[in-house]
């Protein structure tokens, strides 16, 4: 019998160590600092009251947080707009980025986040306690460089995201970014047919993993 081996025995006792241990580390990295005792005190519970508005019962790691805001920049004054910021992991990932002198207005519908964001105390945000359907009278043709939205697309309806999109590429600048993630490539076309130049990037490490499309406005 090979396990009478105490080689072989050892061989399979480590391996058997070592694969927990490699899962145990995947799950802490994906669901990160939140699994024991931020989630269920504010997302997943506010999340669960009313899945289809929040689209997901986890929110985004840190992870997908820090690939959003990658194409920030922290040198020039920017107009940054949040789409659906849940109790605010992307927000405080795109305060930490943005420079002294650029704005961020976070549009969040569910008032039991309202709470989590207004802590951040920060001079440079603005929260819109609203639905983003009036993103379009908050801002000018042409006045923001950046938004960066968490919007569950695949639970909005057609007329509502037509109506969206037409808004954000209103109110967005020549050449300004509409980074959105998503868990499926639902509205891949909706994007790519609105939008002429769209990439997209793979986030693993999030609980679903996503697919982010960033697209560029042309005016
Ligand atoms: C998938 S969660 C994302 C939360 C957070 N940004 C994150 O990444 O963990 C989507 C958020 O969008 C908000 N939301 C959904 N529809 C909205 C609307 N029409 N206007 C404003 N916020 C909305 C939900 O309440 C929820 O907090």
């Amino acid at each position: 019998m090979i396990f009478l081996n105490p080689l072989y025995f050892s061989f399979f006792i480590t391996t058997v160590i070592l694969q927990k241990t490699f899962l145990f580390l995947s799950l802490a990295i994906i669901y990160d600092d939140y699994l024991l005792i931020r989630m269920p005190k504010s997302f997943t519970l506010s999340a669960f009251k009313n899945i289809k508005q929040t689209g997901s019962l986890f929110r985004s790691s840190k992870f997908l947080a820090k690939k959003l805001t990658e194409s920030l920049s922290s040198d020039q004054p920017l107009t940054v707009v949040e789409l659906g910021a849940g109790d605010g992991v992307i927000t405080k990932e795109i305060l930490d980025k943005i420079s002294p002198k650029s704005r961020l207005y976070t549009y969040e519908i569910n008032n039991n986040f309202i709470p989590h964001l207004s802590a951040f105390k920060d001079d440079r945000l603005t929260i819109f306690n609203q639905s983003v359907e009036k993103l379009r009278s908050d801002f000018g043709y042409n006045d923001v460089d950046i938004i960066i939205s968490s919007l569950p697309l695949a639970n909005i309806n057609k007329t509502f995201k037509e109506q969206l999109i037409r808004n954000v590429k209103f109110v967005l600048k020549d050449k300004g970014q509409f980074i959105q993630y998503q868990y499926s490539k639902n509205d891949k076309k909706i994007l790519e047919t609105n939008f002429k130049e769209l990439s997209t990037q793979f986030c693993f490490f999030n609980m679903p993993p996503a697919i982010i499309y960033n697209c560029v406005n042309f005016v």
